[in-house]
């Protein structure tokens, strides 16, 4: 058993062989209960539950599935079937030509440029969360709930900014409920049960979901007829997008769905990455103090800008570290297409093969000690396996919003920590619960006194 005291929360992986209803009944809680321990020690975990599946956590092999056999290993099916009632063929989940045009027409919209552009945007979101933390006063605040509602506004704000046609708080509680059904789906479906095994509910009624597509379209119709003043924001960066090779432009039903892939991709794994972030610094007070030193000297009081960014390396160093040890997408999972060997296993087209980016960050023969919380093994990023390190994955299929999701992730812990002081409330220990992404189960409650 782990020292709570001195080891930040872990789930404790399974250590014996279960059968299929263990299986299931540990799933439906979460599914990091199900990764094997071994592959905390192993390079590859192979098994069946009603489908074949193997876990691989061998980089260099990593490295073959995600970036050198990429069409030999495309999206699993499950993710595709999972997502596409909200986001289409978008980015996300379309696989060749069509995947190809439209990541080369979206990739100018996140050039460090067009994302620093952005920045006041996540500054503004940065200050206004700093003030609900003072008006909270003495009170306990939940940082899981705050992170959530922060991210919310800034992937709002730099999608469909200045629009009167789009209803917020409307859009929010569609993708949460939508991420809150869609998740009791995917935990059968990764683990591929037999069909005979009875799925919990249906995907939401689709109406809520019908309801956000057409404000996203209203939006986006007025939008193009009326142009848009002062920075360009996500919307009009992509109304201007254009592959280069094919010349193709996004239609109004393309530049939607892809607009919702943002929101849904962004928002809820930025605020995760920020809760466990603060979860983290709760839990180490002298990595606290360190980053709020850094903070405050850089800072001076102000919001945290995008230029402000690269001269707080400890702050990016605690988000890094939180990554590698709680990736709000924990697995990610791909469906093989031909027969293949990998890590000297054989592999059979329609055999699930996932990376479980979890164990991965956890893996014994990758890091050293790697349940404890060390922000200074990223000081120098050379030194990090490119293929052990995978919160965004990796190869083509790379998060295309990776470099946005850690400015706005440094901009608003550098904020909130040159102002405050967090301690956790005791006795309130959040559980890592992974559904689709990995959250702070119980909320990251905590005190703030400002300094
Ligand atoms: C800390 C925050 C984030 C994390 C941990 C994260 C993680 C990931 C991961 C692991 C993938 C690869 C999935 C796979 O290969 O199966 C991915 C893809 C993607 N992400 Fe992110 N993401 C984050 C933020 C964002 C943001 C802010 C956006 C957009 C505004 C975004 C948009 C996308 C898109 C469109 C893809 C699909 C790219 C493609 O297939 O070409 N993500 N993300």
């Amino acid at each position: 058993m782990l020292d709570q005291a001195t080891t930040p929360v872990r789930v404790p992986l399974v250590t014996e062989p279960w059968g299929i209803l263990k299986s299931l009944q540990m799933a439906r809680r979460n599914v990091l209960s199900i990764i094997p321990d071994l592959a905390t020690r192993q390079p590859m975990v192979s098994g069946k539950t009603g489908k074949r599946w193997h876990m691989v956590m061998d980089p260099a092999t990593i490295k073959e599935i995600l970036l050198e056999k990429l069409d030999d290993y495309p999206k699993s099916v499950v993710t595709k079937n999972l997502l596409k009632p909200a986001i289409g063929e978008s980015l996300f989940i379309a696989e060749g030509a069509h995947w190809r045009w439209q990541r080369r027409a979206a990739a100018p919209v996140f050039s460090h440029r067009n994302v620093m552009n952005l920045s006041p945007i996540m500054s503004a979101a940065a200050e206004r969360a700093a003030q609900r933390v003072t008006d909270a006063g003495p009170r306990a605040v939940d940082m899981l709930e705050e992170m959530v509602t922060t991210t919310f506004e800034v992937i709002g704000d730099v999608t469909f900014s200045g629009g009167d046609t789009f209803d917020r708080d409307k859009v929010h509680g569609a993708i949460d409920d939508y991420i809150a059904e869609a998740g009791k789906i995917s935990l059968f479906d990764i683990l591929g049960f037999p069909d005979w095994i009875p799925r919990p509910g249906r995907l939401m009624s689709g109406t809520a979901l019908k309801e956000m597509k057409s404000m996203a379209d209203s939006a986006i119709e007025a939008r193009s007829v009326r142009g848009h003043e002062g920075v360009p924001d996500l919307l009009d960066l992509l109304l201007d997008g254009e592959d280069p090779e094919t010349k193709r432009r996004m239609s109004t039903a393309e530049l939607r769905d892809n607009l919702l892939t943002f929101i849904v991709a962004g928002h809820e794994t930025t605020a995760l990455t920020l809760a466990w972030s603060m979860y983290l610094v709760g839990f180490d007070q002298d990595v606290q103090d360190r980053a709020r030193a850094e903070a405050q000297l850089v800072l001076q009081g102000r919001a945290c800008t995008g230029e402000d960014v690269a001269n707080l390396p400890y702050i990016r160093m605690i988000i890094d570290e939180a990554l590698r040890m709680y990736p709000a997408a924990g697995i990610i999972s791909r469906t093989a297409q031909k027969k293949d060997t990998l890590c000297e296993r054989e592999i059979l087209p329609g055999d699930t093969v996932m990376i479980p980016i979890y164990a991965l960050g956890r893996n014994e023969l990758l890091w050293d000690d790697p349940d404890a919380f060390q922000p200074e093994r990223f000081k120098d990023r050379k030194a990090i396996n490119r293929y052990a390190y995978l919160p965004f994955g990796d190869g083509p299929r790379i998060c295309i919003g990776a470099s946005f999701a850690l400015q706005e992730a440094v901009i608003i812990l550098s904020t909130l920590l040159s102002r405050f002081r967090f301690t956790p409330v005791a006795g309130k220990q959040p559980e890592p619960v992974m559904i689709l992404t990995l959250r702070p189960n119980g909320g990251v409650w905590m005190t703030a006194e400002a300094v």
